[in-house]
């Protein structure tokens, strides 16, 4: 394109006379701005940068910073060790950055060469929304809930923003994020999960379903606070079945009468379906409130369902089996390693996890996050339907 705008021969006049050369300079300019104007309207979307929030579907590795190592057989079947994940390879999160062609997301709390240049992720396994207290302690939840995940992201750009101003050295600059891309970045929630969870197996089904408006709130609240922080593009996942996890299975199985098609516990399920009505509900109102962002909510439940139903046309298990367990005790979870005759032992993988739904009885795994990641990128599961790799397009139209 350059050539053709500037031929090589040059007439004299242009050579010594100024004004031509000017003219020259703005046709520079103008050409620069059509190339990049035309590449950007043909080319994939690109976000510069990933930050997310949630519970133990998208940690990436805080968790196992903050509160001792997910150990193995985590990890064997993509990164070949325990990489911070509950499963036994990638999640959602994962295939997600690939589309978006950024790296993986470094755990916030990762204190290890963490590289925040292209995002940060603030999921902590066994978070809740509601903020934490001694009965989630109790029950095995953590106190990193959303509002602290919050807290640490704002520390994250005040910090940021500071140390620009100090730093020296560029080499260690660049492993810090841009100020200038926290606005244009992409913002991805999935959290709610644990709430349900705890309230399930403690209140009950009627008293779950009588707390939803309030963890809703503090949900929407988030959003709003993450928006006065520049934020503009949001990705929001409803909750999964939670009453399909064969964590429930493992000492009980479902009353008569309450269980689905699949085998999983229908009340339960009921109480993720109006939690994510209510959340549904919650971001139309927030997208009327906060008009020029771009908040898109993404039906994960219907990915995580369908695969469930349609376990043995896709190749896999029966649904309610799960991966990983400790042969000495079905009982005992995957999740941490348990001590036999006095010394502590991994669980211990099946044999091809890839025909596997769940991999640890409530984590998914590889597979089947590959799948779900999948049938949620194309946006036909979303309100608005953008698809993933189109989405940072949408907000400048
Ligand atoms: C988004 O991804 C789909 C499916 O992979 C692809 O067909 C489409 O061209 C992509 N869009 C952009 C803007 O890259
Ligand atoms: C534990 O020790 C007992 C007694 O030595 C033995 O019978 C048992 O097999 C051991 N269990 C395992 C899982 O190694």
């Amino acid at each position: 394109m350059h050539t053709l705008l500037f031929p090589e021969k040059r007439s004299k006049s242009s050579m010594n006379c100024k004004g031509p050369w000017k003219l020259k300079k703005w046709l520079v300019i103008l050409n620069i701005l059509v190339v990049s104007l035309l590449s950007s309207s043909s080319s994939a979307c690109s976000f510069p940068a990933v930050y997310n929030f949630g519970d133990s579907n998208s940690d990436t590795g805080s968790a196992s910073a903050a509160f001792g190592r997910v150990p193995s057989p985590n990890g064997e079947t993509f990164f070949g060790r325990p990489s911070g994940r509950y499963s036994d390879g990638r999640l959602i999160i994962d295939f997600m950055a690939d589309k978006l062609g950024l790296p993986y997301l470094n755990a916030y709390l990762d204190a290890l060469q963490p590289n925040f240049r292209h995002g940060a992720n603030f999921a902590v396994a066994g978070s809740t929304i509601q903020p934490g207290n001694g009965e989630l302690f109790d029950a095995g939840f953590n106190p990193l809930s959303l509002d602290i995940q919050l807290l640490q992201f704002e520390q994250l750009k005040a910090r940021t923003n500071e140390f620009y101003n100090q730093a020296k050295s560029s080499q260690i600059k660049s492993t810090f994020p841009r100020m200038e891309d926290f606005s244009k970045a992409l913002y991805t929630l999935d959290s709610g999960q644990n709430d349900l969870h705890f309230w399930l197996t403690t209140i009950g089904e009627e008293q779950a379903k009588a707390s939803i408006p309030s963890i809703i709130n503090q949900f929407a609240m988030a959003i709003e606070k993450l928006y006065q922080e520049g934020a503009r593009t949001f990705w929001i996942h409803n909750t999964g079945p939670v009453g399909c996890l064969p964590l429930f299975f493992v000492e009980d199985t479902p009353q008569p009468g309450n269980a689905d098609q699949n085998g999983c516990i229908k009340s339960y399920n009921e109480v993720a379906q109006e939690f994510n009505k209510q959340l549904k509900d919650r971001v139309s109102q927030l997208r009327t409130q906060l008009d020029d962002a771009l908040i898109i909510y993404v039906d994960i439940y219907s990915a995580k369902y369908t695969l469930i139903s349609e376990a043995k046309k896709l190749g896999f298990v029966n649904p309610l089996e799960y991966c990983c367990m400790h042969t000495e005790d079905s009982h005992a979870s995957c999740r941490q390693r348990v001590i036999v005759n006095g010394t502590e032992v991994n669980g211990v993988s099946c044999e091809d996890p890839s025909k596997y739904i769940s991999w640890d009885n409530i984590h998914y795994t590889e597979a089947a996050n590959h799948w779900i990641a999948n049938r949620i990128m194309d946006g036909s599961l979303s309100d608005p339907p953008i698809p993933l790799n189109e989405t940072c397009q949408k907000l400048l139209l």
